[in-house]
């Protein structure tokens, strides 16, 4: 068994900066873990204490039972793939997977299925007697993965392994990696700073701001129910609108108001919440433009010009402003709404989102 438990973990640098201020997490065994935030919020130094790279300044890190402060990354049966596939440039493509096992002294009938096995599940078998350079970067990045694989370890650790691949590869090599999380059937911890990667791999999302935890659920809480308006901005593409409003009575409930527009929202806050200062989040695909949609939307609508039409396929994105704030629209592309038009669009009330303006802390 080797879960991941973070007990009040710090880590303070030589410089005496803490990037991570007190971090608790479990991970479960085999689970597939992203780690996820913008740049410098701490995610490699968080996966480097796993691996042992980096000293942990306080509390305590578990692999399954085993407090693991002071062992050594040798001892900690893990395998870390970086962004950098760091292979040996004058081994061929066998020798780089085979040689951490021959360091161990593993007899040579083994390293070698071991070796073949992996090759075979990563579709590296072309290439065994080739040198690194003549591999593209896909296959240079699956070395460095059967490189891993040979091993046997508990818990792999991965940080950003697909950046240095272009777009097409990094869809195929996603996939790649996933089911390679199947197969292998063990704990996967994983460094992104690409939210479409986090939600399209992770069992379950950490988000991290400033060394600090925001969320940690399945990419489908994170993206229905995100804790604050960090994580509803930084979960989802193209990003969620955001528009200042104001709370006000609303019949037995509230809506939340701003120019002439009234949103009803559910809210079971306890105390009344009249007059409260808030956010109104809504996803681009949230907002409609249908006419059916728009009649029965009442006061919940908004009219502006689009300014900009992005044709994606089956989808286009409307670009247009409220109170000097920039929103998106993802419509049918077979509805006629384009750049120059003065549309209507209808926000849909069961799907706002409502934060506080103050702490932007959902409301709900
Ligand atoms: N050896 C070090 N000494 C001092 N500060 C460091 C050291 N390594 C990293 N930091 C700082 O710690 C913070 C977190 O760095 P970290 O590399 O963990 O971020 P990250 O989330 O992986 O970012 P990125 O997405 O850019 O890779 C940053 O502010 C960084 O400058
Ligand atoms: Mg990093």
């Amino acid at each position: 068994m080797a879960g991941i438990t973070f007990k009040h973990v710090v880590k303070t640098y030589d410089n005496g900066v803490t990037v991570v201020p007190d971090l608790n997490l479990e991970i479960k065994d085999k689970e597939f873990v992203v780690l996820v935030g913008p740049s410098g919020c701490g995610k490699s130094t968080t996966l480097r204490m796993i691996a042992g790279l980096e000293t942990i300044s306080d509390g305590d890190l578990f692999i399954g039972d085993r407090r693991i402060n002071d062992v050594a990354p040798k001892n900690r049966n893990i395998a870390m793939v970086f962004q950098s596939y760091a292979l040996y440039p004058h081994m061929t493509v066998y020798k780089n997977m085979a040689f951490a096992l021959e360091l161990q002294k593993m007899p040579k009938k083994e390293i070698r299925e071991k070796v073949l096995e992996a090759a075979r599940i990563l579709e590296l078998e072309p290439y065994l007697d080739r040198k690194p350079k003549a591999l593209s970067g896909g296959q240079r990045q699956r070395v460095a993965l059967g490189r891993a694989m040979v091993r046997n370890p508990e818990v792999f650790l991965l940080d950003e392994p697909l950046s240095n691949l272009d777009a097409k590869l990094r869809t195929e090599m996603r996939s790649q990696i996933s089911s390679l999380h199947q197969k292998l059937q063990t704990t996967f911890v994983y460094v992104t700073h690409d939210q479409t990667e986090a939600m399209t791999m992770g069992d379950r999302i950490c988000v991290m701001r400033d060394g600090i935890i925001q969320q940690f659920d399945t990419p489908q809480n994170l993206y229905n129910n995100p804790c604050n308006m960090f994580v509803a901005g930084f979960i989802g593409s193209p990003q969620m609108n955001f528009i200042d409003a104001v709370i006000e009575k609303d019949g037995d409930g509230y809506a939340a108001v701003f120019g002439r527009t009234r949103v009803p929202v559910r809210l079971e806050t306890a105390g009344s919440i009249e007059g409260r200062q808030v956010v109104l989040g809504i996803r681009p695909e949230d907002l409609h433009i249908e006419k059916d949609f728009v009649a029965a939307a009442g006061n919940s609508t908004v009219t502006a010009e689009i300014t900009l039409d992005e044709m994606m396929g089956s989808e286009v994105y409307l670009y247009f402003t409220i109170d000097g704030k920039k929103m998106i629209a993802r419509v049918p592309s077979k509805l006629s709404a384009r750049m120059g038009e003065t549309v209507k669009f209808a926000l849909d009330s069961d799907a706002v989102h409502v934060f506080d303006k103050e702490t932007e802390e959902a409301l709900r």
